[in-house]
């Protein structure tokens, strides 16, 4: 059969790279994809949020299986709109999209389901958010830990983590007055900031049996040590050491299994990637958020330790058999995925740098430089946003796999290229 991607990150390269190794699979189509799915697959012009363009290539073009890679589309309706169409598409449909759409629905979700997550409070404006914090912090000097974020999808950006007053009463203010998210703004989430290690755990449901992914860590913030501002991920590398096997399963047991039942039980079944941004606190496990599809960058090196036939495991999904998959056929080897970006990332950078080395980087033993914000300019490749490759290697160790992306890493070069130094040191200790 033929398969159609919806996106045009390094998510979607490593979905279609994973995607074109299924004996089952004939062609596979990227839309819009970018110049690495150009190569690995083949891009169609048709933007994420066409569906209906989406809809009629799907038809023309035999496709078995479409597999949508970003939140946007998923939150919009994309999945009910090809459902109304006939076809088979893999992720979850608007309703229990919400979960990633709305941090309040998100909220009330893991209430009912009584998952431990952060303490918290909704705001419909920024004046009663901003008395919140006066009345809650009076004192000048007071450690203020909490976090600021804007309800709805912010790629990322809408989260701000405070010490200070002055910090959460900026946020409320950028958020509620300035509404630099727009609507997605309209409500304001004041939550208890936790500390401790981050950790991601997606898992593949169908509604009825879920299949846990290999535990990843993610590198949010911009710069080495987790300083600077936030990121939509600078590196990931899995498995993390960070999460044993009997946490793993305790969070099966008290996170993803009682999140599923309440999605089923207020009429949003969810079908496709659960993903839990978890906080590992000294009381325990917490849920940051919830996603909804696969993480990116986490899924580059989750991508590559898979060995199952991934078109098996969506499609069991999308037909509620993912209790025939049997259990997962891993790569004992672990995974690291280094980010490169371009200079001003995460705030404004430009675009068409010509980019030299991926070619060299790409022969280096169990590397795969997955192509993220680039771009063919003639028969060059350049850059086309912010976080541009995620450079990914393998090896028989957590510090082997490291130093093997990071040999790609050297290969590689434009003007202004940059990339944190440390992705995976918090395994190491
Ligand atoms: P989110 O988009 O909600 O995942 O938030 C993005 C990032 O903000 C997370 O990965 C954390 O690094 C940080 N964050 C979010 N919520 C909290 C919290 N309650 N306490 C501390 N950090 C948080
Ligand atoms: N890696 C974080 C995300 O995909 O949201």
């Amino acid at each position: 059969m033929n398969v159609l991607i919806i996106g045009n990150g390094g998510r979607e390269h490593a979905l279609a790279w994973k995607i074109k190794q299924s004996s089952r699979v004939e062609r596979v189509f990227v839309a819009p994809g970018n110049a690495g799915t150009a190569v690995d697959a083949e891009n169609i012009d048709i933007s994420i949020s066409d569906f209906d363009a989406q809809i009629k290539f799907a038809k023309q073009n035999n496709v078995g299986l479409t597999v949508i890679g970003p939140e946007v589309p998923l939150v919009a309706g994309v999945v009910d709109a090809f459902q109304a169409a006939g076809l088979k598409v893999f992720g979850p449909d608007k309703g229990a999209s919400q979960l990633e759409g709305s941090k309040a629905f998100c909220k009330n979700i893991l209430r009912q389901a009584e998952v431990p997550t952060a303490e918290y409070q909704a705001f419909r404006d920024a004046d009663s958010a901003a008395r919140y914090i006066k009345d809650r912090f009076p004192h000048e000097d007071q450690d203020v830990p909490v976090v600021v974020k804007a309800d709805g999808l912010a790629a990322g950006k809408g989260v701000t983590v405070c010490h200070t007053a002055e910090e959460a009463l900026i946020a409320i203010d950028q958020i509620g007055r300035e509404k630099i998210f727009g609507d997605a703004g309209k409500t304001i989430i004041i939550e208890e900031r936790l500390d401790g290690e981050e950790a991601s755990v997606l898992a593949i449901t169908d509604g009825q049996t879920i299949v846990t992914l290999t535990p990843a860590q993610d590198h949010k913030p911009a710069f080495d040590g987790d300083l600077g501002p936030n990121t939509g991920g600078m590196g990931a590398y899995c498995p993390t050491p960070l999460l044993t096997d009997s946490m793993l399963a305790s969070i099966e047991e008290k996170v993803l299994v009682p999140t599923v039942h309440v999605l089923k039980r207020s009429r949003n079944p969810f079908k496709g990637v659960l993903y839990a941004g978890l906080m590992l606190t000294n009381q325990g496990p917490k849920v940051l958020e919830y996603n909804v599809r696969f993480g990116d960058p986490e899924c580059q090196p989750i991508l590559m330790r898979l060995k199952t036939d991934l078109v098996d495991i969506l499609e069991a999904t999308v037909d509620t058999k993912l209790i025939e998959i049997g259990p997962l056929d891993w790569d004992p080897r672990p995974a690291v995925c280094v980010v490169m970006a371009s200079e001003g990332y995460p705030d404004s950078y430009e675009i068409g740098k010509p980019i030299r080395g991926i070619e060299e980087a790409d022969k280096l033993d169990s590397v795969k430089v997955f192509h993220a914000g680039t771009t063919m300019q003639g028969n060059q490749v350049v850059t086309n946003g912010g976080r541009v490759l995620g450079v990914t290697a393998m090896g028989n160790s957590i510090a082997t796999a490291k130093l093997q992306a990071y040999t790609a890493v050297k290969q590689i070069r434009w003007e202004g290229a940059w990339c944190r130094k440390d992705i995976s040191d918090k395994a190491l200790g």
